[in-house]
């Protein structure tokens, strides 16, 4: 690991936090993370950001995305979690679509929020927070979660139920359990403690370790085996459910199910491939900008809506995904 002196000596107190939406980049079956090479991967992903995104990713992303569909230009990472879907009484599943989050620019298509903070919202805690570097990619959750305890021990994966897109109490480690009048939104946060050493591990987990604590509060101090402090990753995703709520099952059970058949929603997962061109990450980090006036070269280059949601790439896997379909994808 290569500390530099100068980095060190700025370690001092700053607050700086990102937030910024991303229309969708593609909906397939891909996992370029945990399925490398498969095409199609066993579930379908909603994916946002760089398109360099593709079933095989290596080497330094930041120089091989051409266009993002997020809000910072320089952004060529890939996001993605597992998508929605209703089951019909009548057996059929149906692709839930994605709504864009509120606080943001209007008209980006589907996609997600995504935050880059430091131990929180108001501060680094005095510490430097180091960008993740070329190559670096994670998950946090795990599908094969089956239990609502494990469910629970899953801090910062949460459900919550909108009555507006500005809902975020309750937390719930499950689907709710009732039609909600706006949506449901899934969050993930991720880990932000590293190793200092491993861009991946065998399970894409063991590299880094969480100090995460529940709906953006500050995060606990890294341990000694992973003692390098990055940024707190963390997506939310709305889905658009309210169209279903008049198909709600008579009785009473929960009617969605994630793509790879978790009604319960305890395997809720996400991933993430960095992919920040050159050091821009690590300037915003090292800056004391908040949200928005983070944009236009304070210090990070951004682009509109219009251009975001021009980013788009092919599918490499051509699947109906979108018709009421008999059975989920790849299921
Ligand atoms: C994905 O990789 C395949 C095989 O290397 C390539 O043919 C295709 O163009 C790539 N797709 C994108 C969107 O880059
Ligand atoms: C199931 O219900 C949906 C919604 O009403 C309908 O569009 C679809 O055709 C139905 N499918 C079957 C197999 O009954």
């Amino acid at each position: 690991m290569k500390w530099s002196p100068l980095a060190l000596a700025l370690a001092g107190p700053s607050q700086a936090a990102l937030r910024f939406g991303c229309s969708t980049v593609s909906i397939q079956r891909l996992d370029p993370v945990v399925q490398p090479g498969m095409v199609p991967s066993s579930h379908v992903h909603q994916i946002v950001g760089g398109n360099a995104f593709n079933a095989t990713m290596t080497g330094d992303i930041g120089e091989q995305g051409t266009c993002t569909t997020c809000t910072f230009s320089e952004d060529f990472s890939n996001y993605w979690t597992a998508v929605l879907f209703f089951k019909h009484q009548n057996g059929t599943y149906k692709r839930v679509p994605i709504m864009q989050n509120t606080a943001l620019p209007n008209g980006i298509t589907g996609g997600m929020t995504v935050y880059y903070t430091q131990q929180d919202f108001n501060s680094n805690g005095n510490q430097k927070i180091t960008a993740f570097k070329p190559g670096f990619r994670m998950t946090v959750g795990a599908p094969t979660t089956e239990t609502l305890p494990e469910a629970k021990g899953h801090i910062g994966l949460r459900f919550v139920c909108l009555d507006n897109k500005g809902t975020r109490f309750p937390e719930l480690p499950d689907f709710p359990t009732k039609s909600c009048k706006g949506g449901i939104m899934t969050v993930h946060h991720f880990p932000s403690c590293w190793d200092g050493k491993n861009l991946d591990s065998p399970d894409h987990q063991s590299h880094m370790y969480s100090t995460t604590k529940e709906a953006f509060q500050a995060a606990g101090p890294c341990p000694a085996s992973h003692p390098v402090r990055m940024p707190q990753l963390a997506y939310e995703t709305l889905w658009d459910t309210t169209q279903f709520n008049n198909m709600w099952p008579s009785d009473g059970s929960n009617p969605f199910v994630l793509s790879y058949g978790d009604s319960k929603g305890y395997g809720t997962h996400a991933d993430y491939i960095f992919g920040w061109k050159g050091d821009s990450l690590q300037r915003a980090m090292d800056s004391s900008c908040m949200f928005n006036a983070c944009e236009n070269g304070r210090p990070l280059k951004s682009q509109g809506v219009a251009e975001m949601n021009k980013c788009a790439i092919k599918s490499s896997v051509t699947e109906n995904i979108d018709a009421w379909l008999p059975k989920l994808p790849g299921m």
